[in-house]
């Protein structure tokens, strides 16, 4: 097993591989991930785990960002790659932000606004 050294780590990408989103190019979507963060020189910024199933197949592929508590749904091999692009310049990848934390609790994206802007 390998020991990571997260020191100076600023955010951190679950990468559901369950089954549904394997289905979904899960495996793809995760090499994406890792192609572009080595791509942007970005590897000692953004530490990566491929995890089981995160209980919203129908969502698949999906991918969590952390620490922002971003929710993303329905990610693909090519907007991985833009949503680690995104994630760099401190954005969210919108049309695909399906839950995010409002007021420190997840929300629905579609009732909160949670796609980066806030309710008035
Ligand atoms: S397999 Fe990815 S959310 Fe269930």
């Amino acid at each position: 097993m390998t020991t990571w050294n997260l020191q100076g780590t600023t955010s951190h990408l679950l990468i559901c591989n369950g089954s549904s989103c394997k289905k979904h190019k899960g495996e793809e979507v995760a090499e994406a991930i890792e192609d572009e963060i080595e791509k942007q020189g970005a590897q000692s910024l953004i530490h990566t785990t491929v995890t089981r199933c995160n209980g919203r197949c129908s969502d698949a592929c999906v991918v969590i960002s952390y620490p922002e508590g971003v929710w993303y749904k329905e990610i693909t091999p090519k907007s991985a790659k833009a949503l680690v692009r995104k994630h760099l310049q401190g954005e969210r990848l919108k049309d695909n932000v399906l839950y995010a934390y409002e007021d420190g609790k997840l929300a629905a994206a579609s009732e909160s606004g949670a796609k980066g802007k806030k309710k008035k």
